[in-house]
């Protein structure tokens, strides 16, 4: 593994372009699971610099805190309650630009203004969600569901 992040330059895509082969190579590297989930967030994060980034796991029936980066957050979500929850639930991914519109939205932080949130799924079922959080309104977009499809797809090959 590579000791530090390439950072990348340029426009969205082209930051997520170059980060992408690198979370690639972090993973390939280790078969612990938590381990790759910590570091995917820590790249992330390095690289663009959001309020809170992080994976929730399915544990019997609820959403249990995983590897984040940022501030403490809730630790456990219920079935369809809250963007993650609702992921969860519908199995779909959900960009949410103003989270005071998202009925039932969970405030961990009265600073999180904006969210995508997307299910990592594993023969069916959804067993994790990856949740960003920014503190700025309308962050994400559909290039951000694009690229972070692609990670996701990269957690759906070690989960
Ligand atoms: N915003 C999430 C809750 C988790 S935190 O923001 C870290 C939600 O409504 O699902």
């Amino acid at each position: 593994m590579a000791e530090e992040l390439s950072l990348q330059q340029g426009d969205k895509a082209e930051q997520y372009q170059g980060l992408i082969p690198q979370i690639q190579a972090i993973v390939a590297d280790e078969s612990d699971t938590i381990a790759n989930l910590a570091n995917i967030c820590a790249a992330l994060q390095q690289q663009f610099d959001w309020f809170w980034i992080g994976f929730y796991l399915v544990r019997e029936n609820e959403l249990v805190l995983g590897p984040f980066q940022g501030p403490i957050a809730c630790t456990r979500i219920a079935k369809g309650r809250g963007v993650c929850g609702t992921a969860w639930q519908q199995k779909q991914l959900i960009i949410v630009p103003d989270v005071d519109q998202f009925p039932g939205h969970i405030a961990c932080s009265s600073a999180s203004k904006s969210e995508i949130v997307l299910p990592i799924m594993l023969g069916g079922e959804c067993v994790a969600v990856l949740d960003i959080d920014s503190d700025v309104l309308n962050s994400f977009d559909e290039v951000d569901a694009y690229y972070l499809k692609e990670v996701v797809s990269i957690v759906e090959d070690f989960i």
